[in-house]
């Protein structure tokens, strides 16, 4: 099989490439087809002139994702999509496709979603499903690199470790069990076997919250580490986004280029220090008066910005009426672009008051919302960790610095507003606190005697942290919701297809 992403080492010799129609067209005694196989996407001409009548046949009568093998030479061409174009000598069609449900057109996010098992054919669909691809390559590649085991913890579990407002309970043989929130408490179990563990696997909430950062399915990774300590976890876990995404910018230029999303801001990650500061300090950072008068500014500017657009926008609408056609198209696509950024600049008008609300009214003990955390990344532009929160609002398994009210817990929050990635902390590992604590939380004793067994036998300081897979992906894939990083999401709402 010759694969399209693999053309370059064909240039000027015949291949034969198996598919699908991505999107054709045909002037005159041209037909062109844009072609898929999987691997990527490249332009093929069929010419009347030089094709059997019966392949012209062939050629004039496909449709929108018919199935097909096209042989031809292959072109280099600079200006054709992946840099060739395959002159077509021979075309099988495997099936002429029904009338396709996704069209170039513009579809509603809820139509695409009912399309899901279709969609992932769509170019900017495909790109993420091979960033995706390439994140978690890295991530293997990372860990296995530093001797790391990786290690599989149960799905379905008899407890619960994440709080039990989240769970999905199950009937297991007239026994109650939960679908697994985490797998980190079995995570521990392992590092105390194997030193350097990670667990790469599916995890489940039940969430009612629909928010663009919410699955009730995900994938989460778990490095456990026995010795380590926060400031070692945090290390670990800075190098390791930091590993994927260098790694991601290295392989993934294209899959970028299709989500259009900006590169700079994500190659500011590979070579600059994280921020590194305690819940206390961002909470300041927060209430202050600079972050009040920073959202004043933003509106300020965004409302300057909307006036400059819709100036742009009648200009160019009274150019329109006696433009050529190709000015025609520019001025279409221009206005496409205009309403856009007009449709974010309403969204973000609309919000700034209540962040700003928020951010000034935090009191010291909550838990950041969505809004505190997007407030707070808008000064600065890599990863923020934030360390030493309070002890009520985290994990009983969390252990607390001297003071005994703050959880030596570690949230790593990515830039852009994409909210908290990852969770993690240092571990309990005192049998008597550890007690007390699950007497204090009322959790039942007897479903973490095994647990407690860690602290019997050879308990050590061991540290880890949860990567969320989904929202690093749309974080380095620069997409607005979860629901398009990962094949078929499971949300509130959303169990089909
Ligand atoms: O912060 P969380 O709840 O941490 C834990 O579960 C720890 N037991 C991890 C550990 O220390 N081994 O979840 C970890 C990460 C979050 O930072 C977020 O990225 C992701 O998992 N996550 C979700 N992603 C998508 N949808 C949800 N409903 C998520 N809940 C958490
Ligand atoms: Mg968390």
């Amino acid at each position: 099989m010759i694969y399209i992403k693999n053309l370059s080492e064909h240039v000027d010799k015949e291949v034969t490439l198996k598919g699908w129609v991505y999107n054709y067209r045909s002037s005159g005694s041209l037909v062109f087809i844009e072609m898929r196989d999987g691997s990527g996407l490249t332009q093929c001409v069929v010419a009347k002139d030089d094709v059997s009548e019966y392949v012209w046949e062939a050629a004039t009568s496909l449709r929108q994702e018919s199935s097909l093998e096209v042989t031809g030479t292959v072109k280099a061409d600079d200006r054709s999509i992946g840099g060739h174009e395959i002159h077509v000598s021979n075309i099988v069609i495997h099936q002429v496709a029904e009338d396709y449900p996704i069209t170039p057109k513009d579809h509603g996010v809820e139509f695409l979603a009912n399309n899901r098992h279709l969609w992932l054919r769509s170019q900017r669909q495909w790109a993420a499903m091979r960033v995706r691809n390439e994140i978690i390559f890295a991530i293997h590649t990372f860990f296995q690199g530093r001797g790391f085991v990786q290690m599989d913890s149960p799905i379905f579990t008899g407890n619960a470790a994440e709080g039990s407002t989240t769970l999905f309970e199950t009937d297991y043989f007239e026994e109650k069990a939960y679908l697994a929130q985490t797998g980190q408490l079995y995570g521990e179990a392992m590092a105390m076997a194997h030193g350097l563990i990670y667990t790469f696997g599916p995890t489940f909430r039940a969430e009612k919250s629909k928010t663009r950062r919410h699955l009730t399915e995900f994938w989460m990774i778990e490095p456990e580490m026995a010795y380590y300590d926060l400031e070692m976890n945090m290390d670990l876990a800075e190098d390791m986004i930091k590993a994927i995404v260098s790694r991601v910018l290295e392989n993934c230029k294209d899959e970028l280029e299709t989500l259009e999303r900006d590169i700079n801001s994500l190659e500011k990650i590979a070579d600059k220090a994280f921020e590194r500061m305690t819940y206390t300090e961002a909470v300041d950072i927060l209430t202050s008066d600079e972050t009040a008068n920073m959202l004043d500014e933003m509106a300020e500017s965004r409302r300057q910005e909307k006036l400059d657009l819709g100036k742009e926008e009648e200009e160019i609408k009274k150019e329109q009426g006696s433009a050529k056609k190709w000015r025609k198209a520019q001025i279409d696509q221009r206005i496409k672009e205009i309403q856009t950024r007009v449709d974010q600049i309403d969204e973000d008008l609309r919000n700034i008051p209540s962040w700003k609300e928020s951010a000034r009214n935090f009191e010291w003990g909550n838990d950041f919302g969505g809004s505190d955390e997007t407030v707070l990344m808008m000064q600065f532009d890599v990863p923020l960790i934030v360390t030493h929160w309070p002890a009520e609002i985290k994990a009983f398994y969390m252990k607390r610095d001297e003071t005994d009210k703050l959880a030596l817990g570690m949230d790593i929050l990515a830039p852009e507003g994409y909210g908290e990635i990852i969770g993690g902390s240092q571990r309990e590992d005192d049998l008597k606190v550890l007690e007390e604590r699950i007497a204090e939380e009322e959790l039942d004793k007897e479903v973490f005697e095994w647990y407690l067994d860690l602290r019997r036998y050879g308990s050590v300081p061991h540290s880890g942290y949860g990567l969320g897979l989904e929202r690093t992906v749309a974080w380095i894939c620069g997409l607005s919701h979860v629901r398009e990083t990962i094949p078929f999401p499971r949300m509130m709402g959303r169990l089909k297809p």
